[in-house]
């Protein structure tokens, strides 16, 4: 697929054969017209009042998730990329990912790391591995540390405190962003309390039948809400997101995601597409879609003007210019990985996934220069919410 080419797909993310794609051009239809089949002035009167309001009914929602005119894309990633530029203008914001550790005491049916992953190698980052991959990051122009891991036990409370209160103590200029999963209030309170700014925990669908689907009755779509609400009642500028095509997801999710966003209005949305893993229950399950990817970060970005939203290396995996598609489409944030080399590899939340070999520094080059690529300048800044 080349870069203009932003053609329908199907909710599942499957791309259409040739047979399929013939069947729904708009010259030679050999189908009925589907409902959700609006005329283009029709949509393109609804994304712009989805810019001027920030929300839209429902079924206008739905119609924008699943119109098959590609022409109404390249209108749409427009006005995204005006309302990004006046916020935020040209920057694209750098966030060093940190993968600390892969243990991970929950079974979410779509992760690589699960615990019944049985092929998963185990790691954790000592404090001093993880101090000295804020310290190359620093060096690279980083501003803001991620750490992110599964829910392991060993990262006790204690040791999440005294990891928070070291990096903030060598780096006070640079922001810190947890990503550890759920945990008690208390907790939160205490790493807020150590120095750490921001709290990444996607909801991963706000559909309560769907979020069934995708894990283990042990997890809760309440409890994640709930964490949510904590973070951001405790101070935290606060993440949410959720992947693009997981398994059972339909329009209808995608719209209570929309709206759970708008209730929650999160100073960050992180979405990707869902990718398989080989060695999950949904290894053999499609991966999520490009051009519905991109068509939600667009829709985020008019619903949300201030949020930062990344490209993120699952749309970067599925397409080898997904990040810059992303940036295109109202993305203003990249996550290159800091994790150390030997690690990389084993920090698999899904197939493929890119960047696994590089250095650091390798990939801070390639992204510069892939962003300066789109018309947009990757900056040195912590790149806090405006
Ligand atoms: N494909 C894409 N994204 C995934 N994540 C976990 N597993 C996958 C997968 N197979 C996402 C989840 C999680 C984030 C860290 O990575 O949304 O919150
Ligand atoms: Fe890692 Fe390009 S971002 S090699």
């Amino acid at each position: 697929m080349t870069d203009g080419e932003l053609t329908s797909i199907e909710m599942t993310g499957k791309k259409m054969n040739d047979k399929e794609t013939t069947g729904k051009n708009m010259t030679d239809r050999t189908e009925p017209v589907s409902e959700n089949e609006y005329p283009i002035a029709q949509i393109r009167q609804w994304i712009d009042r989805l810019e001027a309001d920030h929300i839209l009914p429902r079924e206008q929602l739905v119609a924008l998730l699943t119109y098959e005119q590609a022409e109404c894309d390249v209108y749409l990633f427009e006005r995204a990329r005006h309302v990004r530029e006046s916020v935020y203008g040209k920057a694209v914001y750098m966030r060093g990912l940190i993968e600390f550790t892969n243990y991970c005491k929950n079974d979410c049916y779509y992760c690589g790391i699960r615990r019944s992953a049985a092929g998963a190698e185990r790691y954790r980052l000592s404090e001093e591995q993880i101090l000295n991959c804020c310290k190359n990051g620093y060096e690279l122009g980083f501003r803001t540390f991620v750490l992110q891991g599964g829910e392991d036990a060993y990262f006790t409370d204690e040791r999440i405190v005294q990891i928070v209160r070291r990096i903030k103590e060598c780096y006070p200029d640079c922001a810190l962003t947890l990503s550890i999963g759920e945990r008690e209030r208390e907790s939160y309170e205490a790493f807020f309390a150590a120095g750490a700014d921001r709290y990444l925990l996607r909801h991963e669908t706000a559909d309560e039948a769907h979020y069934r689907l995708l894990h283990p009755p042990q997890l809760s779509l309440s409890h994640r809400k709930q964490c949510l609400r904590q973070l951001k009642a405790i101070g935290y500028q606060v993440g949410c997101g959720f992947m693009v095509g997981s398994p059972g997801q339909t329009p209808d999710c995608l719209v209570e995601d929309l709206l759970f966003i708008r209730e929650l209005e999160p100073h960050m949305v992180g979405i990707g597409p869902f990718v398989p893993h080989h060695d999950t229950p949904f290894a053999d399950k499609p991966q999520g879609g490009l051009e519905l990817t991109l068509r939600l970060l667009a829709i985020i970005r008019l619903m949300q003007p201030h949020v930062l939203l990344p490209a993120t290396t699952a749309l970067g995996t599925i397409d080898p210019r997904g990040r810059e598609k992303g940036i295109l489409a109202g993305a203003n944030v990249v996550m290159p990985n800091l994790s150390p080399g030997e690690v990389r590899k084993k920090y698999l939340l899904y197939d493929n996934k890119i960047c696994t070999g590089d250095e650091a520094a390798e990939c801070v080059n390639c992204l510069g220069k892939r962003i300066a690529s789109t018309g947009y300048e990757l900056v040195s800044d912590r790149g806090d919410y405006k």
